[in-house]
Protein backbone atom coordinates (compact mmCIF):
# COMPACT_ATOMS: atom_id res chain seq x y z
CA UNK A 1 0.00 0.00 0.00
CA UNK A 2 1.51 3.42 -0.66
CA UNK A 3 2.64 5.62 2.15
CA UNK A 4 2.44 3.48 4.51
CA UNK A 5 4.76 3.23 7.07
CA UNK A 6 7.36 0.73 7.20
CA UNK A 7 6.41 -2.03 9.72
CA UNK A 8 7.83 -2.67 12.89
CA UNK A 9 10.30 -5.27 12.94
CA UNK A 10 12.27 -7.43 15.10
CA UNK A 11 15.74 -7.48 16.40
CA UNK A 12 16.39 -10.69 14.14
CA UNK A 13 14.55 -9.28 11.03
CA UNK A 14 17.06 -6.18 11.45
CA UNK A 15 20.07 -8.46 11.82
CA UNK A 16 18.50 -10.67 8.47
CA UNK A 17 18.85 -7.50 6.32
CA UNK A 18 22.25 -7.17 7.35
CA UNK A 19 23.77 -10.09 7.41
CA UNK A 20 21.56 -10.91 3.98
CA UNK A 21 23.04 -7.72 2.64
CA UNK A 22 26.30 -8.98 3.70
CA UNK A 23 26.26 -12.81 1.61
CA UNK A 24 24.58 -10.81 -1.45
CA UNK A 25 27.71 -9.01 -1.26
CA UNK A 26 29.17 -12.21 -1.77
CA UNK A 27 27.24 -12.98 -5.00
CA UNK A 28 25.41 -15.20 -2.54
CA UNK A 29 21.56 -15.41 -2.11
CA UNK A 30 19.97 -12.98 0.42
CA UNK A 31 17.86 -15.35 2.29
CA UNK A 32 20.50 -17.25 3.58
CA UNK A 33 21.80 -14.22 5.35
CA UNK A 34 18.57 -14.92 7.60
CA UNK A 35 19.28 -14.41 11.37
CA UNK A 36 17.03 -16.00 14.55
CA UNK A 37 17.10 -16.13 18.13
CA UNK A 38 19.87 -18.19 19.26
CA UNK A 39 18.58 -21.89 20.90
CA UNK A 40 21.81 -21.38 22.56
CA UNK A 41 21.73 -18.21 24.68
CA UNK A 42 24.67 -19.25 26.74
CA UNK A 43 26.78 -18.62 23.63
CA UNK A 44 25.58 -16.15 21.90
CA UNK A 45 21.92 -13.86 21.75
CA UNK A 46 21.36 -14.53 17.40
CA UNK A 47 22.22 -16.80 15.03
CA UNK A 48 22.66 -17.44 10.96
CA UNK A 49 23.38 -20.75 9.85
CA UNK A 50 23.18 -19.81 6.06
CA UNK A 51 26.69 -20.39 5.51
CA UNK A 52 26.50 -24.26 5.28
CA UNK A 53 24.24 -23.76 2.20
CA UNK A 54 26.03 -20.94 0.68
CA UNK A 55 28.48 -23.39 0.68
CA UNK A 56 27.31 -26.20 -1.10
CA UNK A 57 26.08 -23.20 -3.72
CA UNK A 58 29.67 -21.82 -4.20
CA UNK A 59 31.20 -25.29 -3.98
CA UNK A 60 33.41 -23.64 -0.83
CA UNK A 61 34.10 -24.66 2.74
CA UNK A 62 31.61 -23.75 4.86
CA UNK A 63 33.63 -21.79 7.41
CA UNK A 64 35.23 -20.18 4.53
CA UNK A 65 31.72 -18.49 3.72
CA UNK A 66 31.40 -17.51 6.97
CA UNK A 67 34.63 -15.78 7.10
CA UNK A 68 34.12 -13.76 4.21
CA UNK A 69 30.63 -13.10 5.49
CA UNK A 70 31.99 -11.70 8.67
CA UNK A 71 34.72 -9.85 7.69
CA UNK A 72 32.04 -7.67 5.44
CA UNK A 73 30.19 -7.69 8.82
CA UNK A 74 32.69 -6.34 10.81
CA UNK A 75 33.18 -3.23 8.50
CA UNK A 76 29.40 -3.21 8.60
CA UNK A 77 28.33 0.58 8.10
CA UNK A 78 24.61 1.37 8.75
CA UNK A 79 22.15 -0.09 6.35
CA UNK A 80 19.89 2.86 5.20
CA UNK A 81 17.28 0.98 6.78
CA UNK A 82 18.49 1.09 9.97
CA UNK A 83 19.79 5.02 10.96
CA UNK A 84 22.77 5.19 13.11
CA UNK A 85 22.92 3.77 16.69
CA UNK A 86 23.72 6.58 18.94
CA UNK A 87 27.27 7.07 17.70
CA UNK A 88 28.05 3.72 17.39
CA UNK A 89 27.51 2.34 13.91
CA UNK A 90 27.65 -1.53 14.16
CA UNK A 91 24.99 -3.47 15.88
CA UNK A 92 27.49 -5.99 16.76
CA UNK A 93 28.64 -6.59 20.22
CA UNK A 94 30.47 -9.54 18.93
CA UNK A 95 30.51 -11.69 15.56
CA UNK A 96 32.07 -15.71 15.77
CA UNK A 97 32.14 -18.52 13.36
CA UNK A 98 31.17 -21.87 15.60
CA UNK A 99 31.91 -25.29 14.52
CA UNK A 100 30.92 -26.01 10.82
CA UNK A 101 30.13 -22.55 10.24
CA UNK A 102 27.56 -21.03 12.20
CA UNK A 103 27.82 -17.21 12.57
CA UNK A 104 27.13 -16.30 16.53
CA UNK A 105 26.26 -12.81 17.15
CA UNK A 106 25.79 -10.54 19.75
CA UNK A 107 24.05 -7.22 19.22
CA UNK A 108 25.80 -4.09 21.41
CA UNK A 109 23.68 -2.67 24.18
CA UNK A 110 23.07 0.62 22.02
CA UNK A 111 21.29 -1.93 19.31
CA UNK A 112 18.95 -3.13 21.63
CA UNK A 113 18.37 0.13 23.44
CA UNK A 114 17.03 1.21 20.29
CA UNK A 115 14.65 -1.15 19.54
CA UNK A 116 12.82 -1.09 22.64
CA UNK A 117 12.61 2.64 22.13
CA UNK A 118 11.32 2.16 19.09
CA UNK A 119 8.56 -0.38 20.31
CA UNK A 120 7.79 1.95 23.75
CA UNK A 121 7.20 4.79 21.42
CA UNK A 122 4.93 2.43 19.16
CA UNK A 123 1.53 2.99 19.62
CA UNK A 124 0.91 -1.13 18.66
CA UNK A 125 3.78 -1.55 21.16
CA UNK A 126 5.98 -3.00 18.47
CA UNK A 127 3.45 -5.34 16.82
CA UNK A 128 4.09 -5.24 12.54
CA UNK A 129 0.38 -3.90 10.93
CA UNK A 130 0.69 -6.69 8.45
CA UNK A 131 -2.66 -6.83 8.13
CA UNK A 132 -3.30 -3.20 7.30
CA UNK A 133 -5.80 -2.84 4.34
CA UNK A 134 -7.08 -6.42 4.51
CA UNK A 135 -10.48 -8.05 5.60
CA UNK A 136 -10.84 -11.01 7.39
CA UNK A 137 -13.65 -13.12 8.38
CA UNK A 138 -13.36 -15.33 10.89
CA UNK A 139 -15.80 -18.43 11.38
CA UNK A 140 -15.88 -19.44 14.83
CA UNK A 141 -18.42 -20.49 17.83
CA UNK A 142 -20.84 -22.38 15.57
CA UNK A 143 -23.11 -23.47 18.22
CA UNK A 144 -26.25 -25.48 17.24
CA UNK A 145 -29.78 -23.94 18.03
CA UNK A 146 -31.77 -25.85 20.57
CA UNK A 147 -28.78 -28.05 21.50
CA UNK A 148 -26.51 -27.63 24.72
CA UNK A 149 -23.51 -26.04 23.41
CA UNK A 150 -20.42 -29.01 24.07
CA UNK A 151 -16.46 -28.61 24.81
CA UNK A 152 -15.89 -28.71 20.74
CA UNK A 153 -18.14 -25.14 20.63
CA UNK A 154 -16.05 -23.95 23.51
CA UNK A 155 -12.74 -24.90 21.95
CA UNK A 156 -14.14 -23.38 18.33
CA UNK A 157 -15.34 -20.02 20.63
CA UNK A 158 -12.18 -19.04 22.66
CA UNK A 159 -9.40 -20.03 19.48
CA UNK A 160 -11.43 -17.83 17.40
CA UNK A 161 -12.16 -15.11 19.48
CA UNK A 162 -8.26 -15.53 20.28
CA UNK A 163 -7.07 -15.33 16.43
CA UNK A 164 -9.64 -12.49 15.44
CA UNK A 165 -8.34 -10.63 18.23
CA UNK A 166 -4.23 -11.09 17.47
CA UNK A 167 -5.41 -10.51 13.95
CA UNK A 168 -7.22 -7.14 14.81
CA UNK A 169 -3.74 -6.32 16.90
CA UNK A 170 -2.01 -6.27 13.66
CA UNK A 171 -4.03 -4.47 11.69
CA UNK A 172 -6.38 -6.45 9.89
CA UNK A 173 -10.31 -5.31 9.99
CA UNK A 174 -11.59 -8.45 11.65
CA UNK A 175 -15.42 -9.83 11.47
CA UNK A 176 -15.63 -12.56 13.79
CA UNK A 177 -19.48 -14.77 12.51
CA UNK A 178 -20.95 -17.11 14.92
CA UNK A 179 -22.35 -19.17 12.01
CA UNK A 180 -24.81 -21.09 13.79
CA UNK A 181 -26.29 -24.09 12.60
CA UNK A 182 -29.87 -22.95 12.40
CA UNK A 183 -31.34 -24.78 9.10
CA UNK A 184 -30.62 -28.53 9.31
CA UNK A 185 -33.06 -31.78 10.53
CA UNK A 186 -32.90 -31.02 13.92
CA UNK A 187 -35.00 -27.81 13.12
CA UNK A 188 -37.44 -29.95 11.26
CA UNK A 189 -37.84 -32.50 14.43
CA UNK A 190 -38.70 -29.36 16.31
CA UNK A 191 -41.03 -28.04 14.09
CA UNK A 192 -42.91 -31.62 13.53
CA UNK A 193 -42.38 -31.75 17.51
CA UNK A 194 -44.35 -28.93 18.20
CA UNK A 195 -47.45 -30.18 15.31
CA UNK A 196 -46.78 -33.87 17.05
CA UNK A 197 -47.31 -31.37 20.38
CA UNK A 198 -50.15 -29.25 18.80
CA UNK A 199 -48.40 -26.34 20.53
CA UNK A 200 -49.05 -23.42 18.97
CA UNK A 201 -47.40 -20.23 20.57
CA UNK A 202 -44.15 -19.21 21.63
CA UNK A 203 -41.68 -21.84 23.39
CA UNK A 204 -39.42 -21.22 26.26
CA UNK A 205 -35.40 -22.23 26.38
CA UNK A 206 -36.38 -24.71 28.69
CA UNK A 207 -39.28 -26.20 26.57
CA UNK A 208 -36.98 -26.50 23.72
CA UNK A 209 -34.68 -28.35 25.98
CA UNK A 210 -37.19 -30.67 26.55
CA UNK A 211 -38.65 -30.83 23.21
CA UNK A 212 -35.53 -31.22 21.00
CA UNK A 213 -33.64 -34.27 22.53
CA UNK A 214 -36.99 -35.97 22.70
CA UNK A 215 -37.91 -35.23 18.95
CA UNK A 216 -34.18 -36.44 18.41
CA UNK A 217 -34.23 -39.87 20.00
CA UNK A 218 -38.16 -40.67 18.65
CA UNK A 219 -36.61 -39.90 15.34
CA UNK A 220 -33.73 -41.75 15.74
CA UNK A 221 -36.24 -44.90 16.66
CA UNK A 222 -38.90 -44.35 14.22
CA UNK A 223 -38.58 -43.91 10.43
CA UNK A 224 -41.75 -42.68 9.98
CA UNK A 225 -41.10 -39.82 12.22
CA UNK A 226 -38.34 -39.34 10.55
CA UNK A 227 -40.06 -38.81 7.51
CA UNK A 228 -42.09 -36.02 9.20
CA UNK A 229 -38.99 -33.99 10.52
CA UNK A 230 -37.62 -34.60 7.48
CA UNK A 231 -40.71 -32.80 5.57
CA UNK A 232 -40.71 -29.72 8.16
CA UNK A 233 -37.23 -29.27 7.37
CA UNK A 234 -38.04 -29.14 3.71
CA UNK A 235 -40.97 -27.02 4.52
CA UNK A 236 -39.42 -24.40 6.38
CA UNK A 237 -36.33 -24.35 3.84
CA UNK A 238 -39.07 -23.95 1.22
CA UNK A 239 -40.29 -20.85 3.03
CA UNK A 240 -43.27 -22.08 4.70
CA UNK A 241 -45.05 -19.50 6.71
CA UNK A 242 -46.04 -21.11 9.81
CA UNK A 243 -42.84 -22.97 10.21
CA UNK A 244 -40.89 -19.99 9.33
CA UNK A 245 -42.71 -18.03 11.80
CA UNK A 246 -42.12 -20.38 14.72
CA UNK A 247 -37.91 -21.29 13.33
CA UNK A 248 -37.97 -17.53 13.65
CA UNK A 249 -39.53 -17.70 17.68
CA UNK A 250 -37.31 -20.28 18.84
CA UNK A 251 -34.03 -19.56 17.06
CA UNK A 252 -34.62 -15.40 18.50
CA UNK A 253 -34.60 -16.90 22.31
CA UNK A 254 -32.08 -19.42 21.23
CA UNK A 255 -29.92 -16.40 20.41
CA UNK A 256 -30.74 -14.42 23.72
CA UNK A 257 -29.69 -17.79 25.60
CA UNK A 258 -26.45 -17.87 23.37
CA UNK A 259 -25.79 -14.28 23.78
CA UNK A 260 -25.84 -14.51 27.30
CA UNK A 261 -23.31 -17.59 27.65
CA UNK A 262 -20.69 -15.76 25.65
CA UNK A 263 -20.81 -12.78 27.66
CA UNK A 264 -19.74 -14.56 30.06
CA UNK A 265 -17.46 -16.49 28.35
CA UNK A 266 -15.85 -12.66 27.09
CA UNK A 267 -16.29 -14.03 23.52
CA UNK A 268 -17.03 -11.32 20.95
CA UNK A 269 -19.05 -11.82 17.49
CA UNK A 270 -19.41 -9.39 15.21
CA UNK A 271 -22.54 -11.08 13.55
CA UNK A 272 -25.04 -13.25 14.41
CA UNK A 273 -25.44 -14.99 11.19
CA UNK A 274 -25.98 -18.82 10.65
CA UNK A 275 -26.55 -21.32 8.07
CA UNK A 276 -29.91 -19.92 7.08
CA UNK A 277 -28.31 -16.54 6.20
CA UNK A 278 -27.03 -18.40 3.31
CA UNK A 279 -30.52 -19.51 1.99
CA UNK A 280 -31.58 -17.05 -0.42
CA UNK A 281 -27.97 -17.49 -2.32
CA UNK A 282 -28.39 -21.13 -2.83
CA UNK A 283 -30.90 -21.74 -5.61
CA UNK A 284 -28.98 -19.19 -7.99
CA UNK A 285 -25.88 -21.04 -7.27
CA UNK A 286 -26.88 -24.08 -7.76
CA UNK A 287 -28.19 -23.23 -10.80
CA UNK A 288 -25.13 -21.68 -11.70
CA UNK A 289 -23.02 -24.43 -10.73
CA UNK A 290 -25.36 -26.69 -12.97
CA UNK A 291 -24.82 -24.09 -15.84
CA UNK A 292 -21.34 -24.28 -15.81
CA UNK A 293 -21.04 -28.08 -16.02
CA UNK A 294 -19.58 -27.83 -12.80
CA UNK A 295 -22.38 -29.51 -10.79
CA UNK A 296 -23.50 -33.25 -12.26
CA UNK A 297 -26.08 -35.54 -11.20
CA UNK A 298 -25.34 -38.75 -9.71
CA UNK A 299 -28.33 -41.04 -8.44
CA UNK A 300 -30.87 -38.24 -8.35
CA UNK A 301 -28.48 -36.15 -6.17
CA UNK A 302 -26.09 -33.20 -7.48
CA UNK A 303 -22.87 -33.68 -6.57
CA UNK A 304 -19.77 -30.99 -7.27
CA UNK A 305 -16.92 -33.90 -8.16
CA UNK A 306 -13.81 -32.09 -6.15
CA UNK A 307 -11.43 -34.86 -6.74
CA UNK A 308 -7.81 -34.14 -8.37
CA UNK A 309 -5.28 -36.56 -9.84
CA UNK A 310 -2.76 -35.83 -7.24
CA UNK A 311 -5.17 -36.47 -4.45
CA UNK A 312 -3.37 -39.59 -1.80
CA UNK A 313 -6.83 -40.04 -0.22
CA UNK A 314 -10.59 -40.77 -1.48
CA UNK A 315 -11.71 -37.87 -1.96
CA UNK A 316 -15.61 -37.51 -2.61
CA UNK A 317 -17.60 -35.32 -4.51
CA UNK A 318 -19.62 -32.45 -2.49
CA UNK A 319 -23.03 -32.99 -2.28
CA UNK A 320 -25.29 -30.34 -3.28
CA UNK A 321 -28.64 -31.25 -3.23
CA UNK A 322 -30.04 -34.44 -2.01
CA UNK A 323 -32.55 -36.55 -4.41
CA UNK A 324 -35.16 -35.22 -2.64
CA UNK A 325 -34.04 -31.78 -3.04
CA UNK A 326 -32.87 -30.71 0.47
CA UNK A 327 -29.51 -28.59 0.28
CA UNK A 328 -26.53 -30.20 2.81
CA UNK A 329 -24.13 -29.00 5.09
CA UNK A 330 -21.92 -28.28 2.47
CA UNK A 331 -24.44 -26.32 0.58
CA UNK A 332 -24.64 -23.80 2.70
CA UNK A 333 -20.78 -23.56 3.76
CA UNK A 334 -20.39 -22.82 -0.01
CA UNK A 335 -23.52 -20.68 -0.06
CA UNK A 336 -22.03 -18.55 3.02
CA UNK A 337 -19.07 -17.98 1.10
CA UNK A 338 -20.97 -16.00 -1.24
CA UNK A 339 -22.75 -14.25 1.11
CA UNK A 340 -19.42 -13.41 2.87
CA UNK A 341 -17.65 -12.03 -0.48
CA UNK A 342 -20.45 -10.03 -1.36
CA UNK A 343 -20.74 -8.17 1.72
CA UNK A 344 -17.51 -7.99 3.27
CA UNK A 345 -15.28 -8.92 0.12
CA UNK A 346 -12.62 -10.35 2.54
CA UNK A 347 -9.22 -11.06 1.61
CA UNK A 348 -9.45 -14.10 4.24
CA UNK A 349 -11.74 -16.26 5.33
CA UNK A 350 -10.80 -18.55 8.31
CA UNK A 351 -12.49 -21.62 10.28
CA UNK A 352 -11.96 -22.52 13.27
CA UNK A 353 -14.07 -25.88 13.48
CA UNK A 354 -13.26 -29.19 15.40
CA UNK A 355 -10.40 -31.27 12.61
CA UNK A 356 -12.47 -33.78 12.25
CA UNK A 357 -14.47 -31.52 9.74
CA UNK A 358 -11.09 -31.18 7.65
CA UNK A 359 -12.33 -33.66 4.72
CA UNK A 360 -15.82 -31.36 4.60
CA UNK A 361 -13.88 -28.06 4.36
CA UNK A 362 -11.46 -29.47 2.05
CA UNK A 363 -14.13 -30.37 -0.41
CA UNK A 364 -15.82 -26.77 0.24
CA UNK A 365 -13.10 -24.73 -0.68
CA UNK A 366 -12.49 -26.88 -3.93
CA UNK A 367 -15.92 -26.21 -5.16
CA UNK A 368 -15.85 -22.85 -4.32
CA UNK A 369 -12.48 -22.47 -6.22
CA UNK A 370 -13.58 -24.80 -9.33
CA UNK A 371 -17.16 -23.22 -9.43
CA UNK A 372 -15.40 -19.80 -9.48
CA UNK A 373 -17.54 -18.77 -6.41
CA UNK A 374 -14.21 -17.17 -5.45
CA UNK A 375 -11.26 -16.02 -7.66
CA UNK A 376 -8.28 -17.96 -7.90
CA UNK A 377 -6.70 -17.52 -4.83
CA UNK A 378 -8.78 -14.49 -2.83
CA UNK A 379 -10.21 -14.51 -0.71
CA UNK A 380 -7.54 -17.06 1.25
CA UNK A 381 -9.70 -19.67 2.60
CA UNK A 382 -8.34 -21.56 5.86
CA UNK A 383 -9.39 -24.45 7.86
CA UNK A 384 -7.88 -24.01 11.21
CA UNK A 385 -8.94 -27.43 12.82
CA UNK A 386 -8.15 -28.16 16.76
CA UNK A 387 -7.91 -31.39 18.52
CA UNK A 388 -10.67 -32.43 21.06
CA UNK A 389 -10.64 -31.38 24.83
CA UNK A 390 -10.94 -34.68 26.63
CA UNK A 391 -11.43 -35.59 30.24
CA UNK A 392 -9.54 -37.41 32.85
CA UNK A 393 -10.65 -40.84 31.04
CA UNK A 394 -9.06 -39.60 27.61
CA UNK A 395 -12.45 -39.55 25.92
CA UNK A 396 -13.59 -36.01 24.72
CA UNK A 397 -15.17 -34.02 28.10
CA UNK A 398 -18.24 -35.25 29.94
CA UNK A 399 -19.79 -34.30 33.18
CA UNK A 400 -19.77 -36.41 35.74
CA UNK A 401 -23.28 -38.44 34.70
CA UNK A 402 -22.13 -38.87 31.16
CA UNK A 403 -23.97 -35.79 29.65
CA UNK A 404 -22.75 -32.93 27.44
CA UNK A 405 -20.87 -29.79 29.87
CA UNK A 406 -22.85 -26.89 29.46
CA UNK A 407 -20.92 -24.13 29.08
CA UNK A 408 -22.36 -22.11 32.80
CA UNK A 409 -22.08 -25.13 34.04
CA UNK A 410 -18.04 -25.42 33.64
CA UNK A 411 -17.91 -21.64 34.07
CA UNK A 412 -19.68 -22.39 36.97
CA UNK A 413 -17.10 -24.76 38.11
CA UNK A 414 -13.97 -23.16 37.32
CA UNK A 415 -15.28 -19.68 39.14
CA UNK A 416 -15.99 -21.72 42.39
CA UNK A 417 -12.77 -23.68 41.80
CA UNK A 418 -10.75 -19.81 41.58
CA UNK A 419 -12.78 -18.76 44.39
CA UNK A 420 -10.84 -21.83 46.52
CA UNK A 421 -7.19 -21.22 44.95
CA UNK A 422 -7.60 -17.37 45.68
CA UNK A 423 -8.37 -18.07 49.65
CA UNK A 424 -5.34 -20.83 49.47
CA UNK A 425 -3.05 -18.18 48.43
CA UNK A 426 -4.11 -15.51 50.68
CA UNK A 427 -5.28 -13.11 47.48
CA UNK A 428 -7.71 -10.85 47.20
CA UNK A 429 -8.49 -11.20 50.66
CA UNK A 430 -9.39 -7.38 51.65
CA UNK A 431 -11.55 -6.77 48.94
CA UNK A 432 -15.38 -6.60 49.00
CA UNK A 433 -17.73 -9.32 48.12
CA UNK A 434 -18.48 -8.09 44.96
CA UNK A 435 -14.89 -7.60 43.69
CA UNK A 436 -13.41 -10.76 44.98
CA UNK A 437 -16.34 -12.06 43.06
CA UNK A 438 -15.52 -10.18 39.74
CA UNK A 439 -11.34 -11.66 40.20
CA UNK A 440 -12.31 -15.28 40.43
CA UNK A 441 -14.71 -14.81 37.58
CA UNK A 442 -11.14 -13.65 35.82
CA UNK A 443 -9.23 -15.96 36.72
CA UNK A 444 -11.61 -19.04 36.29
CA UNK A 445 -11.55 -17.43 32.26
CA UNK A 446 -7.94 -17.14 32.72
CA UNK A 447 -7.47 -20.99 33.47
CA UNK A 448 -10.10 -22.26 30.93
CA UNK A 449 -8.75 -20.11 28.15
CA UNK A 450 -5.19 -20.04 28.68
CA UNK A 451 -5.42 -24.04 29.55
CA UNK A 452 -6.96 -24.01 25.35
CA UNK A 453 -4.74 -21.86 23.62
CA UNK A 454 -1.35 -23.11 25.42
CA UNK A 455 -1.52 -26.23 23.28
CA UNK A 456 -0.99 -26.86 19.61
CA UNK A 457 -4.23 -26.16 18.09
CA UNK A 458 -4.51 -29.43 16.60
CA UNK A 459 -3.83 -31.72 19.55
CA UNK A 460 -6.07 -33.42 21.86
CA UNK A 461 -5.23 -31.85 25.48
CA UNK A 462 -6.94 -33.10 29.19
CA UNK A 463 -9.26 -30.80 30.93
CA UNK A 464 -7.64 -30.27 34.45
CA UNK A 465 -9.28 -27.84 36.40
CA UNK A 466 -6.97 -28.36 39.50
CA UNK A 467 -4.08 -27.86 36.99
CA UNK A 468 -5.09 -25.11 35.27
CA UNK A 469 -6.66 -22.63 38.02
CA UNK A 470 -3.17 -23.13 39.89
CA UNK A 471 -0.81 -20.07 40.79
CA UNK A 472 2.28 -21.72 39.47
CA UNK A 473 3.24 -23.12 36.49
CA UNK A 474 2.27 -22.49 33.08
CA UNK A 475 -1.47 -21.20 33.69
CA UNK A 476 -3.83 -18.14 33.45
CA UNK A 477 -3.73 -17.39 36.61
CA UNK A 478 0.24 -16.96 36.82
CA UNK A 479 0.07 -14.89 34.23
CA UNK A 480 -2.39 -13.18 35.58
CA UNK A 481 -0.91 -12.55 39.37
CA UNK A 482 2.73 -11.80 37.49
CA UNK A 483 0.65 -9.32 35.56
CA UNK A 484 -1.00 -7.25 38.51
CA UNK A 485 2.28 -7.42 40.70
CA UNK A 486 3.96 -5.61 37.59
CA UNK A 487 1.07 -3.23 38.10
CA UNK A 488 1.56 -3.06 41.56
CA UNK A 489 4.82 -1.72 41.45
CA UNK A 490 4.22 0.48 38.56
CA UNK A 491 1.91 2.21 40.77
CA UNK A 492 4.28 2.49 43.59
CA UNK A 493 6.96 3.79 41.48
CA UNK A 494 4.68 6.31 40.56
CA UNK A 495 3.97 7.53 43.81
CA UNK A 496 7.60 7.49 45.32
CA UNK A 497 8.83 9.19 41.91
CA UNK A 498 6.23 11.39 40.11
CA UNK A 499 6.80 10.13 35.90
CA UNK A 500 9.73 11.05 34.63
CA UNK A 501 8.83 11.85 31.43
CA UNK A 502 10.43 9.92 28.65
CA UNK A 503 13.40 11.82 25.97
CA UNK A 504 11.03 13.13 22.80
CA UNK A 505 12.84 9.66 20.96
CA UNK A 506 12.73 7.89 23.90
CA UNK A 507 16.21 7.32 23.22
CA UNK A 508 17.99 7.52 26.11
CA UNK A 509 15.87 6.12 28.25
CA UNK A 510 16.83 2.80 28.15
CA UNK A 511 20.01 1.54 29.69
CA UNK A 512 21.04 -1.67 29.36
CA UNK A 513 22.98 -3.56 32.61
CA UNK A 514 23.91 -7.26 32.50
CA UNK A 515 20.92 -8.04 35.08
CA UNK A 516 18.69 -6.04 32.02
CA UNK A 517 19.75 -7.55 29.01
CA UNK A 518 18.16 -11.24 28.96
CA UNK A 519 14.44 -9.63 29.60
CA UNK A 520 15.38 -6.26 26.89
CA UNK A 521 16.21 -9.44 24.15
CA UNK A 522 13.44 -10.95 25.18
CA UNK A 523 10.53 -7.96 24.95
CA UNK A 524 12.69 -6.95 21.76
CA UNK A 525 11.34 -10.54 20.20
CA UNK A 526 7.58 -9.44 20.25
CA UNK A 527 7.16 -9.10 17.02
CA UNK A 528 8.68 -12.12 15.97
CA UNK A 529 5.62 -14.25 18.07
CA UNK A 530 3.33 -12.28 16.79
CA UNK A 531 3.96 -13.15 13.35
CA UNK A 532 4.49 -16.51 13.38
CA UNK A 533 0.98 -16.80 15.61
CA UNK A 534 -0.68 -14.76 12.98
CA UNK A 535 1.20 -17.04 9.86
CA UNK A 536 -0.09 -20.57 11.37
CA UNK A 537 -3.05 -19.54 13.23
CA UNK A 538 -1.28 -20.61 16.59
CA UNK A 539 -2.18 -18.84 19.16
CA UNK A 540 -0.18 -21.09 21.49
CA UNK A 541 3.37 -19.05 20.40
CA UNK A 542 1.72 -15.86 21.77
CA UNK A 543 1.17 -18.43 25.09
CA UNK A 544 4.32 -19.18 25.04
CA UNK A 545 5.93 -15.95 24.85
CA UNK A 546 3.75 -14.66 27.71
CA UNK A 547 5.10 -17.15 30.23
CA UNK A 548 8.58 -16.95 29.49
CA UNK A 549 8.08 -12.89 29.64
CA UNK A 550 6.62 -13.45 33.24
CA UNK A 551 9.42 -15.64 34.03
CA UNK A 552 11.70 -13.62 32.85
CA UNK A 553 10.39 -10.62 34.46
CA UNK A 554 10.51 -12.72 37.43
CA UNK A 555 14.14 -13.47 37.46
CA UNK A 556 14.79 -9.38 36.74
CA UNK A 557 12.97 -8.39 39.41
CA UNK A 558 14.73 -10.92 42.24
CA UNK A 559 18.47 -9.68 40.55
CA UNK A 560 18.08 -6.21 40.71
CA UNK A 561 17.34 -3.29 42.47
CA UNK A 562 14.38 -1.42 41.09
CA UNK A 563 12.74 1.02 42.91
CA UNK A 564 16.14 0.92 45.27
CA UNK A 565 18.05 1.79 42.43
CA UNK A 566 20.49 5.00 43.10
CA UNK A 567 21.39 5.00 39.86
CA UNK A 568 18.73 7.10 38.26
CA UNK A 569 19.34 6.44 35.19
CA UNK A 570 19.57 2.97 35.69
CA UNK A 571 16.00 3.49 37.82
CA UNK A 572 14.38 5.04 35.19
CA UNK A 573 15.53 2.45 32.94
CA UNK A 574 14.27 -0.55 35.03
CA UNK A 575 10.74 1.24 35.39
CA UNK A 576 10.58 1.43 32.06
CA UNK A 577 11.38 -1.80 31.19
CA UNK A 578 8.88 -2.83 33.54
CA UNK A 579 6.02 -1.11 32.00
CA UNK A 580 6.78 -2.42 29.08
CA UNK A 581 6.80 -5.52 30.56
CA UNK A 582 3.80 -4.55 31.76
CA UNK A 583 2.07 -3.10 28.47
CA UNK A 584 3.51 -6.47 26.01
CA UNK A 585 2.36 -8.85 29.08
CA UNK A 586 -1.23 -7.13 28.97
CA UNK A 587 -1.24 -7.27 25.10
CA UNK A 588 -0.61 -10.58 24.77
CA UNK A 589 -2.95 -11.59 27.39
CA UNK A 590 -5.99 -9.72 25.93
CA UNK A 591 -5.12 -11.26 22.45
CA UNK A 592 -5.63 -13.91 24.40
CA UNK A 593 -8.96 -12.95 25.59
CA UNK A 594 -7.83 -12.96 29.19
CA UNK A 595 -8.63 -9.67 30.98
CA UNK A 596 -5.98 -8.85 33.78
CA UNK A 597 -8.10 -7.38 36.88
CA UNK A 598 -6.68 -3.98 38.93
CA UNK A 599 -5.52 -6.02 41.78
CA UNK A 600 -5.17 -9.42 43.33
N1 LIG B 1 -22.45 -26.03 13.71
C1 LIG B 1 -21.30 -26.77 13.34
C2 LIG B 1 -21.06 -27.90 14.35
O1 LIG B 1 -21.60 -27.88 15.44
C3 LIG B 1 -20.06 -25.93 13.27
C4 LIG B 1 -20.11 -24.86 12.23
C5 LIG B 1 -18.76 -24.54 11.70
N2 LIG B 1 -18.76 -23.54 10.66
C6 LIG B 1 -19.08 -23.76 9.40
N3 LIG B 1 -19.04 -22.77 8.55
N4 LIG B 1 -19.44 -24.94 8.99
O2 LIG B 1 -20.31 -28.82 14.05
Amino acid sequence: MAGKTALMTSLAEKLSDIVGAAFAAQGLPVELGAVRVSDRPDLCQFQCNGAMAAAKLAKKNPREVAQGVVEVLKECPPTPSLPPVGGEGNPFQKIEIAGPGFINIDVSDAFIARQLAAMQGDEHAGVAQSGAGQTVVLDYGGPNIAKPMHVGHLRSSIIGDSLRRTMKAAGYKTIGDVHMGDWGTPMGMILSELEILGHDGPVSMEQLAEIYPKASSDCKADEARMEKARAATKGLQDGDETYTRKWRQFIDISIEGMRGNFDALGVHFDEWKGESDAHPFIAAMIEDLKAGGWAVESDGAWVVPVERETDKKEMPPLILLKSDGAVLYGTTDLATIIDRVRTHNPDKIVYVVDQRQSLHFEQVFRAARKGGLVGEDRPELTFAGFGTMNGADGKPFKTRAGGVMKLEDLIAMGVEKARARLEEANLAADMDEAEREEIAHKVALAAIKFADLQNQRQSDYVFDLDRMTSFEGKTGPYLLYQAVRIQSLLRKAGEAFPSPQPSPQGEEVFVIADEDRALALLLAELPDHFELALKNYMPHVLCDYAYRLAQEFSSFYGNCHILSEEDEALRASRLTLCALTHRQLCLVLSVLGIEVPERM
